[in-house]
């Protein structure tokens, strides 16, 4: 296989993304249907989900060792490739390998394989691939967001009590408590509430104007660094609160006209604090 240089263009980095997205799903998909099997004979419900999340990503890792032997990875389950690397710039690619692995686990439709390349700690290029659908949501910086060949604007609704508003919930029981106050009183101001199950697919679906606007805390790098740019390709304003970067303390993305508004009551409710 050619080593594709360095000097890639989000488009070329990309189409590397795609393709090892795409053989990535197929093997979450093949794991889930064996795990069924699995479940019921030997393993725990969370063994099923592990080792699929980890043969995924070693799958993902090795192939761009070998396809692109002087980058480095961070990946959910493995961490850092080589830290040291990072440090020195160049293209570091961003791996959910199953994202939404509570939907896999339960066979729920909405979870998906998450890469994106960040090049000089920016993230330039970013694919989200829903194994169980075949949905694939795609961006390049300044290249637009696209699914099916259709280029993605992102919800055009302007007020947000008619706003359909996504979010989701850590693992940690404190965080929940505090989530859960923060959703009681945002679900009188708006539309509805969805909680999916899987960050990238919540910020694909609002790239698309399927959601009007999501939000999160507690999000790590892997769950919205490709969902992010798409979104953001969409037209969408991703961004923490107060001007923040979008990070683990928040992460609002919605279009201009409910991003003020949005981020304005997450504000008042507190929705970066507690645990
Ligand atoms: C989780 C999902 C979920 C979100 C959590 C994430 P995981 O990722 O994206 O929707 O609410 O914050 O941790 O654990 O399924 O990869």
């Amino acid at each position: 296989m050619t080593a594709i240089s360095a000097t890639s263009t989000p488009a070329e980095l990309l189409a590397v993304a795609v393709r090892i997205a795409r053989e990535a799903a197929a093997t979450a998909r093949r794991m889930r249907a064996e795990a069924i099997q699995d479940v019921q004979t030997k393993s725990t419900d969370t063994d099923v989900v592990t080792a699929a999340d980890k043969a995924v990503e070693r799958q993902v890792v090795e192939a761009l060792r070998a396809e692109r032997p002087g980058d480095t990875v961070l990946g959910e389950e493995y961490g850092d490739t080589d830290a040291t690397a990072i440090a020195g710039g160049g293209t570091r690619w961003i791996l959910d390998p199953i994202d939404g692995t509570v939907n896999y686990l339960y066979d729920i439709p909405a979870y998906a394989v998450s890469l994106a390349a960040e090049v000089d700690g920016v993230v330039v290029a970013g694919v989200v691939h829903n194994p169980a659908t075949g949905d694939e949501w795609t961006a390049t910086l300044g290249g637009g967001a696209w699914r099916a060949g259709r280029r993605l604007t992102g919800s055009t609704r302007e007020t947000l009590d008619q706003a359909l508003v996504g979010t989701g919930f850590g693992y940690d029981s404190a965080r929940r408590r505090h989530q859960g106050a923060v959703f009681a009183e945002l679900i009188t101001r708006i539309r509805d509430i969805r909680r999916i199950g899987a960050a990238s697919v919540d910020l694909c679906l609002a790239a698309e104007g399927r959601l009007d606007a999501y939000f999160e805390k507690g999000l790590n790098h892997w769950d919205h660094a490709a969902g992010g740019l798409i979104a953001a390709e969409a037209g969408l304003r991703v961004s923490g609160l107060d001007g923040a970067a979008p990070g683990p303390d928040m992460l609002v993305a919605a279009p201009p006209a409910l991003f003020g508004p949005l981020h304005d009551a997450l504000v008042e409710l507190d929705a970066s604090g507690g645990p």
